[in-house]
């Protein structure tokens, strides 16, 4: 039994700030989080009796530093960080011009492992510890990041892409063999340590009506497997969608009469969905990854979140890198809160840091594991300063509220902001320190 506390400012959600007001923000200036085999024993605020209540447990201090859950990505593709910031768009060229190219090179299991190792030591210097994450459609490249996110014991969801329709030959796969393949990885790899499998198909454009009726039928037998795909992103993607499928009368339906909109399902975008696709989301009790750096860079549109949220759909935060520009949570929250500017309606701290932590790990299904500190719960956290971010750290010391600091923490913040990372209680990361000049 190996116990631990954490000594430094402490910030979590308890429930949907929107739903429980106040009463859902746990904030301590002076507080300690109690870990114990890698699961949360409580936060608590630091007191005189403290100290001699912890008996000889080790004390690690934070002075001026705020602890925080581990962040969660709700929509990410790992093979793409090698065309992040790739010009030209919009979606459907972006897509053939730039990634279908760079994803031929994951069938490769060296070129995979290596963009595996790499994506989650940026994730973790991003002070993000779980994610939902695209791989291609090679089976290896799903491996190959199973592998290292078990070596890391990183709470990630994945699985190979499903892709059989308008796609090279060197990233397709069959409705077969996209069938048998990502069954042989659910066997092998669905809830092994905190790893968790999603069904893949890309998008509606890419799969026979076969492939998402075999999608469909893996989610049916596959009772704890997630469904994970991209929805209503573009307009000329809904255009190609409504000549490829004429029987369904919009793009949700496409996925609905293949059993695939339910409440394991994660949909990326939903950026012009109608009003009638919004009730029938909300309705199954769907998800949304709502990806503003990735909307804005490939100039996709601006995502409704009043809308989403009338219609009860769980909401959460994707960097969606490469369309996306940063893994770092801090600059998809400053997006986030820019385009629901645009929409007229702007949200605040608590509903950013929601929406990339508890909110996030609701829309994946894991928040009984993570998402805050409440008791038994993994203890995924991340220890926040602004020693490197001279503009942040003046920002903080002339904010007087609580509320105000986070909000400027959520704009100003980037993976300097990061200064430690800890995975299920265990140090996964930590910011060099800058060496003074010479
Ligand atoms: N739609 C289908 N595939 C993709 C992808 O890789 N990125 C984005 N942003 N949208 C998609
Ligand atoms: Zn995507």
């Amino acid at each position: 039994m190996s116990r631990q506390a954490y000594r430094g400012a402490v910030f979590h959600l308890l429930a949907d700030p929107d739903d429980a007001g106040p009463e859902a923000v746990c904030h301590y200036d002076d507080g300690v989080l109690i870990v114990e085999d890698g699961i949360v024993v409580e936060a608590a605020p630091w007191s005189e009796s403290t100290l001699s209540a912890l008996g000889g447990v080790p004390v690690e201090h934070f002075p001026g530093k705020l602890i925080v859950p581990g962040f969660v990505d709700a929509h990410v593709h790992y093979p793409q960080l090698d065309v992040v910031a790739a010009p030209g768009g919009p979606l459907l060229e972006w897509l053939s011009r730039y990634v279908f190219p760079a994803e031929e090179r994951y069938g490769h299991r060296e070129v995979a492992q290596e963009a595996a190792h790499f994506f989650l030591d940026r994730l973790l210097q991003s002070g993000v510890t779980s994610a939902l994450v695209f791989a291609t459609a090679h089976k290896v490249s799903a491996e190959a990041l199973f592998e290292e996110a078990l070596a890391r014991n990183m709470r990630i969801l994945s699985g190979k892409v499903l892709m059989d329709t308008n796609a090279p030959p060197g990233i397709s796969d069959t409705a077969e063999t996209g069938y048998m393949e990502s069954k042989a990885l659910i066997r092998e790899w669905h809830e092994k340590g905190r790893l968790g499998y999603a069904v893949s198909p890309r998008f509606a454009l890419t799969s026979s009506p076969r492939q998402l009726e075999l999608a469909g039928r893996l989610l049916a037998e596959h009772p704890g497997v997630l469904l994970h795909t991209h929805l209503s992103e573009n307009l000329g993607e809904i255009a190609a969608v409504h000549r490829a499928f004429p029987d369904c009368p919009d793009y949700l339906a496409v996925y609905e009469k293949f059993g695939l909109v339910g409440n394991r399902s994660v949909f990326a975008h939903a950026v012009h969905l109608t009003e009638a696709e919004w009730g029938r989301f909300g309705k199954a009790g769907t998800a949304v990854a709502f990806c503003p750096s990735a909307n804005l860079f490939l100039g996709s549109g601006l995502f409704d979140i009043a809308a989403a949220a009338k219609s009860g759909a769980a909401v959460a935060l994707g960097s969606d890198v490469g369309a996306g520009t940063s893994l770092s949570p801090f600059a998809v929250m400053a997006d986030a809160f820019k385009v629901c500017r645009m929409k007229h309606h702007p949200i605040d701290a608590f509903r950013l840091f929601y929406l990339a932590g508890l909110g996030a790990a609701k829309a994946l299904r894991i928040d009984s594991y993570v998402g805050n500190f409440a008791p038994g719960k993994e203890a995924d956290f991340v220890v926040l300063d602004a020693a490197e971010l001279p503009l942040l750290a003046r920002r903080l010391a002339g904010a007087r509220k609580f509320s105000e600091q986070l909000f400027a923490r959520a704009i100003l913040g980037d993976e300097r902001a990061v200064a430690r990372t800890y995975v299920a209680g265990r140090r996964a990361y930590a910011r060099k320190v800058a060496a003074p000049p010479v």
